[in-house]
């Protein structure tokens, strides 16, 4: 090998030159470490074929908010809102999403990252099959080790069966704490599923959410104190 050839392979453009060569068939793993940076993964869910959603997507829409945030957000999948703009929640339930973290006050500038079990469009908002949610599963575990947040909230069903692979109803198991991978996740109402249900009454699902966001939010708030920040 050429001296030229060699001194190459350290540099940053020609190692991620060999990152884009990758793979994109969901037979064939990503594997963990894959990508140095969310524009690495962002530019390669742009290229994606890993399953059929990607011949029909405007955008991959990989995540918006701060990069090393300590809470993210794990939803479904984008909607045409999101597929226009390529970023995730900026429909109804985004909106609604948002004023639910800001009642606590968080908010994606400081605190949250929200990203998506699929990063394509399902046709007609349908629920990704389980076999387009495992193709997309390794970019949402890269975006996990990269942002690496202390609290994971999945929202709704198939936010917990795209990531722990657990089919639990969401109303049994929404505001308990449950160990992933070494990290706390909370499984709670989808926002769309609020919209559905707009009663504020005790009991209500948007009362629940009210219980569990104050809870994530003392949780969140003992974690600071542990680490001193
Ligand atoms: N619903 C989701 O689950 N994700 C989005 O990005 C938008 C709506």
């Amino acid at each position: 090998m050429s001296s030229e050839i060699q001194l190459s392979l350290f540099n940053e453009e020609s190692n991620f030159d060999q990152r884009e060569l990758i793979p994109t068939d969901a037979k064939i793993p990503v594997p963990p470490g894959t990508y140095t940076n969310m524009n690495e993964l962002a530019q390669h869910c742009n290229q994606c074929q890993r399953c059929e959603l990607g011949s029909t997507r405007t955008h991959a829409v990989v995540g918006r908010g701060h990069l090393k945030a300590p809470i993210m957000v794990v939803g479904e999948a984008p909607g045409q809102n999101e597929d226009e703009t390529g970023l995730p929640f900026v429909g109804r339930s985004g909106q609604l999403l948002d004023k639910i973290l800001a009642s606590v006050g968080l908010n994606t500038e400081h605190d949250v990252y929200i990203a998506n079990i699929n990063k394509c469009r399902p046709p007609n908002n349908r629920v990704p099959t389980p076999h387009e949610m495992a193709a997309c599963l390794p970019y949402l575990l890269e975006q996990i080790r990269l942002v690496d947040p202390k609290i994971i909230l999945l929202t709704g069903a198939t936010s917990v069966k795209g990531l722990t692979g657990e089919k639990r109803a969401i109303t049994k198991i929404r505001g308990q704490w449950i160990e992933w991978e070494g990290r706390l996740c909370m499984p709670i109402f989808h926002p769309s599923y609020l919209l559905r249900n707009p009663s504020k009454e005790q009991g209500s699902p948007k009362w629940l959410m009210w219980q569990d966001i104050q809870t994530v939010r003392a949780k969140y708030d003992e974690i600071r104190q542990s680490d001193g920040i």
